[in-house]
């Protein structure tokens, strides 16, 4: 009897690891998750464990293929793993040791703002823009990098000695994945190094003039190889785990993961994924477009030869972070899923709007130095209120990175497919729709961001020829919210939010 083939996806997210495994249908059928701690060790700083990272990974591919196991599988059916992670994190280690040399500094971090400040000035600050596709900001991993450099000791040494390596998450993993040194796999995809600065967006290769700019030194620090999202030897096998040989074959930034799992493979498609933070991917073909408004130029994906694609990104850095604010801080609610059910408490958020700017306000205003303020408290607010002005300040900072999008495409979007944690709160979903005034799409199966992760794998093996095969993946159950509220309201929320966005600024002056 032959036995069906299934593909795996390692999920890296910010505030847990995933290993969730698909049929070739793309139906899930079998997921574990742990949480990790998440260190805060001054206000604006955030980060995490390389090698926590790595053991939570591997906990889950153990504890799913268990679960695998249980319903009558074999690990042999697993026959590709693709990876998707958190982007923009920073790792560096010695690549002699194969150690980390630093806890990661997270994509939320803003330590490196005096910095990025500085930085500002330089000649050429202007010109990395159209280079890269990346505003010169806190968020990509260049001034992260440049902060290690400058203040953490070992990482300088090694810098100094010609032993240091840097990554974003997928190398990381990719590279402890397969042993370390012992093989020696330093590989990233292009979705994932476009979010460095180092990259040039049209040749999707480093490129000398922005490292140079950077002032590093390509002798003194090994980037990862770039090579294709969808690969069926470049990113080696893993090592460890009950999945031991089986290739990592597949490898995508998490956003760029969510547009592949929502199919949005052809230009003028685009998702919105409501995670830790937010991230509009909007699809515009086969040649890069620089935003003015904005936004960033980012790799959709690299699939080879006609299939590498690239998109305009509306990050948004605070959403289900948000949320777990109110859990976590105030004491609100005991869990996020709670949130909904507070904020229908109240019919509006009683005059409150609440800029959520906890790392500055990235897409499409970029000010580092904001920080999060509510505005419009009186005797009446009650948490109800507070509960609706935080989800409500995610639909308002996606509806201005529409407007934005608008301007950049010169075409309005007609539909938003959404996925990610706080897509399934019916109340956010509506409020979005109302707000953008057009229809917001929701699949049944939600984990489109592995599911991304393990159709590039798939792709690369042959468990789908396609993007063809592909056409009958995750259609079911899918929801469809459209605006209840008029045009001329929706405005003048809207405008509000602008005030209040306008308001949060100079925190740090
Ligand atoms: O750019 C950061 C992004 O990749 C993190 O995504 O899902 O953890 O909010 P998420």
């Amino acid at each position: 009897m032959i036995r069906p083939s299934f593909v795996g996806a390692i999920d890296q997210g910010t505030t847990s690891s995933r290993f969730l495994v698909f049929n070739q249908k793309g139906d899930m059928v079998a997921t574990h998750q742990l949480e990790f701690q998440q260190h805060y060790p001054h206000s604006g700083w955030h980060e995490q464990d390389p090698e926590e990272l790595v053991r939570s990974v591997e906990i889950c591919v153990n504890g799913c293929v268990e679960e695998f196991e249980n319903q009558g599988h074999t690990r042999e059916q697993i026959v590709a793993v693709g990876i998707t992670n958190q982007r923009e994190t920073t790792v560096v280690w010695d690549k002699t040791t194969g150690k980390a040399l630093h806890n990661a500094i997270v994509w939320t971090d803003a330590r490196s703002q005096e910095l990025v400040r500085k930085l500002k000035h330089r000649i050429g600050s202007g010109e990395l823009n159209s280079r890269c596709g990346l505003p010169l900001s806190t968020y990509p991993s260049a001034s992260k990098l440049l902060w290690l450099l400058e203040n953490a000791p070992a990482v300088k040494e090694a810098y100094e000695r010609g032993t240091l390596a840097f990554g974003t998450v997928d190398s990381w993993l990719v590279y402890k994945l397969n042993g370390g040194p012992a093989r020696n796999i330093h590989v990233t995809d292009p979705s994932n190094a476009s979010r460095t600065m180092f990259m040039n967006i049209e040749t999707l290769e480093y490129d000398d003039d922005l490292l140079d700019w950077f002032r590093i030194d390509r002798n003194k620090v090994t980037l990862p190889k770039i090579v294709r999202s969808s690969d069926p030897q470049a990113y080696g096998s893993l090592t460890t785990t009950h999945l031991k040989g089986v290739r990592i074959t597949g490898c995508l930034g998490d956003q760029s993961a969510a547009l592949v799992g929502q199919k949005g493979f052809s230009a003028g498609l685009a998702k919105n994924t409501y995670g830790t933070g937010c991230f509009l991917l909007y699809n515009v073909g086969s040649k890069p477009v620089i935003s003015k408004h904005g936004l960033l130029t980012t790799v959709a994906f690299d699939f080879g030869e006609g299939k590498r694609m690239y998109a305009l990104e509306g990050s948004i850095a605070t959403a289900g972070s948000s949320v777990m604010f109110l859990v976590n801080n105030f004491g609100f609610i005991d869990s996020p899923s709670k949130l909904s059910v507070l904020a229908e408490e109240v019919e509006d958020s009683g005059g409150c709007t609440f800029v959520t700017a906890f790392s500055g306000l990235f897409a499409p205003y970029w000010i580092d130095d904001a920080r999060g303020t509510i505005f419009g408290i009186t005797a009446y607010t009650k948490r109800g209120h507070i509960a609706r002005a935080t989800l409500e300040a995610t639909c308002f900072q996606t509806q201005a990175i529409l407007k934005a999008m608008e301007k950049d495409s010169g075409k309005p979007l007609t539909e938003l497919r959404v996925d990610g944690g706080m897509c399934a709160s019916d109340l956010i979903m509506q409020t979005q729709s109302d707000f953008i005034g057009f229809p917001v799409n929701r699949p049944g199966m939600r984990e489109t961001t592995a599911l991304g992760a393990a159709m590039a794998a798939g792709l690369a093996v042959g468990v789908w020829k396609s993007f063809e095969d592909l056409k009958d993946v995750n259609n079911d159950g899918r929801t469809i919210f459209r605006p209840q509220i008029s045009e001329k309201e929706a405005r003048k929320k809207f405008a509000r939010w602008e005030k209040a966005v306008d308001m949060s600024r100079g925190w740090l002056n």
